[in-house]
């Protein structure tokens, strides 16, 4: 029987840690980190998320601003919001909510936040950096999991490491980062031939494909650490991981729960990458 990979927890723990470093620097440099959240229009995910996030980061002692932008918002009064918190010296984290009403161009906001305020590690120049083992910020949700992977005092190195899915959000980042800590990565997708021989083999199995309890037991290796990034909701409308949990549970070492997994490391990890970018300016 896996034990649960308790992310609340691991979440908890950095959290106090980002608490009383931000008080230390607080002392010592009369600063704080600063994140400023931009939300255009009225997707209820979106508000849900965007109040969470200010949440935490009062919770912790940043300085925080949330913009809430009306639907109609045009391209150009984005971009000009976006330049005033380029170039403001209490924010040192920018993240603009996605998805964006369809009438604004997502890449073209990415572009415009300052690589060195991007804390969702969207921007090219952060997933570059990403690329060549050199970052300043890992994006949120790749970086949570390597957390929770740490957490179970799992070695990585030399390991079987599949990931299921490509986004550039996390199966790309997150096969990256697996590999820059010396796994042997395989990223499977829906183009996979043969998929469960290939999911058999993981040590370590990090699945983001957006299909609700997709992996199931007979699809892992016994022994196998097994994260699940999913969020779907079931028939029922219950939350529910890519991960069949019933059946996995039996023959993981250590599995994550949906919810109480993954998704409480993200909002942590932007808060490492909002003190990383004002550690940054000192
Ligand atoms: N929408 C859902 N998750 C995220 C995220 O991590 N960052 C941004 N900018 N938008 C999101």
């Amino acid at each position: 029987m896996a034990q649960i990979i308790n992310g609340k927890q691991v979440s908890q723990n950095l959290r106090e840690k980002q608490k009383s470093e931000t008080e230390a620097l607080f002392q010592k440099y009369g600063k704080r980190p600063g994140l400023a959240v931009i939300i255009v229009g009225e997707d209820p995910a979106s508000k849900v998320y965007v109040a969470n996030k200010e949440k935490a980061c009062i919770e912790v002692g940043f300085h925080s601003e949330l913009y809430r932008l009306p639907e109609e918002t045009t391209m150009h009064e984005l971009l000009e919001l976006i330049e005033k918190l380029n170039n403001d010296d209490k924010i040192h984290g920018i993240l603009c909510q996605l998805p964006l009403p369809k009438h604004l161009d997502e890449e073209k906001v990415i572009l415009a936040i300052n690589p060195s305020k991007d804390v969702d590690a969207f921007h090219p120049v952060n997933t570059g950096k990403i690329m060549i083992g050199n970052h300043s910020f890992l994006p949120c949700t790749p970086a949570g999991v390597m957390k929770l992977i740490e957490s179970t005092g799992t070695e990585i190195s030399g390991k079987e490491c599949v990931v299921i899915g490509r986004s550039n959000i996390v199966g790309k980042p997150q096969a990256m980062l697996l590999l820059q800590a010396n796994g042997t990565v395989t990223i499977c997708h829906s183009r996979t031939r043969n998929l469960k021989e290939v999911t058999k083999r993981a040590d370590i199995l990090v699945v983001a494909i957006g299909k609700a309890d997709f992996i199931t037991g007979d699809m892992i290796k016994e022994g196998a650490v097994v994260i699940d990034v999913g969020m779907n909701r079931n028939k029922e409308g219950k939350l529910t991981g890519d991960v069949d949990f019933a059946s996995c549970e039996k023959k993981a070492s250590f599995i994550t729960p949906v919810p109480g997994g993954v998704g409480p490391m993200t909002i942590t990890m932007l808060l490492e990458n909002t003190l990383t970018a004002f550690k940054e300016t000192l």
